[in-house]
């Protein structure tokens, strides 16, 4: 086995055009990302064909990029690995069949990554002594999974949403009370001027012993919240909105993520996905953390979101598993982290 092995990595599933060196795993040694947020915020949303043409774009530049920003040829790397789902299957297919390309010129083998994986992963890079197993709360644009993670690659997914992902509720909200896209950020950043407690929105704890969750009865009560006040004519306060919503979601996200730890018996937690990046969610996780002895790892924001860096890692575990994928890779929009 060499000392260094070296993974292009590629990611496109949704919104994000990203590629990445990485080494060994967990040294990055460039991560270019090019986001297509503002073409995509005139729409208030993703517009998959409009992504997927972007990407078409984008992806010789930001690959060669990522190449030249860690000064390694294509003679160097050791494998290529691609994000082949779950996310927009025409945006995914860009990535996949660049990846497949660059492998079959180069010579180089191909790695299939799970995006999930890929955002589970995220934690090993700036936490260098994180191993498995621990707790991983990944609540992202289109996924909320707690999942217990028992060994490079080997998951159990303990909950999920049983209908909005917990980063698709931030969304709608915002653009309830007039925000931009994507609503995440922006309510992250108004709630630090607004009053938590101002409205008692529901928390949803569904009552059947499992660790699911489910966000749309509370995204009915905010936006019954706001119409009923624009019917009275009553002045909606939307730092306090925002702050009271936040609140009920990370309420919510916290509460399940130490019962998991709880019923696991298992001590180190950490977050993963575009949710993660939330202020609110990253304190109120860490004071729990810090009340019961537990470890608390977290990335930083820029690889919470969508990037390829995440995606080298997750890469690297499956190289030396020799866990390689053939040219017949496709891209799987609905792929599950445990298939
Ligand atoms: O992981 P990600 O970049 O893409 C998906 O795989 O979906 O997550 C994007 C999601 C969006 O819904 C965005 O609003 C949310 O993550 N997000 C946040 C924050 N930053 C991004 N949600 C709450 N607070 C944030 N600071
Ligand atoms: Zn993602």
């Amino acid at each position: 086995m060499k000392d260094s092995v070296l993974i292009l990595s590629i990611e496109s599933s949704c919104d994000e055009t990203a590629a990445a060196v990485v080494e060994n795993g967990r040294n990055v040694l460039s991560n270019v990302i090019s986001s297509q947020i503002e073409i995509h915020k005139q729409f208030g949303g993703v517009v998959p064909e409009v992504a997927s043409r972007k990407h078409i774009e984008n992806i010789n530049d930001v690959v060669s990029e990522a190449l030249i920003n860690a000064n390694v040829s294509c003679e160097q790397l050791d494998a290529v690995a691609v994000t082949y789902g779950p996310g927009l299957v025409g945006a995914l297919l860009v990535g996949v069949n660049f990846a497949k390309g660059l492998s079959y010129a180069w010579n180089k083998p191909l790695i299939g990554v799970n995006h999930i994986e890929g955002h589970i992963s995220a934690n090993y890079i700036e936490n260098k002594n994180l191993e498995p197993p621990f707790i991983c709360m990944v609540a992202s644009g289109g996924h909320t999974h707690l999942v217990y993670v028992k060994n490079y690659g080997e998951y159990e997914i303990l909950g999920k949403t049983r209908d909005d992902a917990a980063g698709e509720a931030f969304d709608k909200i915002a653009r309830a009370i007039g925000l931009g896209y994507p609503g995440g950020p922006l309510i992250d950043e108004i709630s630090k001027r607004g009053n938590k407690d101002a409205i008692k929105f529901p928390r949803v704890i569904i009552d059947d012993d499992t660790l699911d969750f489910s966000f749309s009865g509370l995204k009915s009560a905010v936006l019954n919240y706001i119409h009923n006040s624009e019917q009275k004519n009553e002045k909606i306060v939307i730092e306090d909105v925002a702050a009271s919503f936040q609140e009920a979601v990370v309420d919510v996200l916290v509460l399940k993520t130490i019962e998991a730890a709880q019923i696991k018996n298992c001590h180190t937690i950490t977050l993963a996905g575009g949710v993660a990046s939330n202020s609110r969610l990253r304190e109120r996780i860490m004071d729990e953390c810090i009340r019961l002895n537990y470890k608390f790892t977290k990335p930083s924001p820029i690889l919470c979101t969508d990037n390829a860096a995440m995606i080298g890692c997750a890469g690297y575990y499956k190289y030396l598993n020799k866990q390689f994928a053939d040219s017949s890779l496709n891209a799987m929009p609905n792929l599950e982290l445990t298939e």
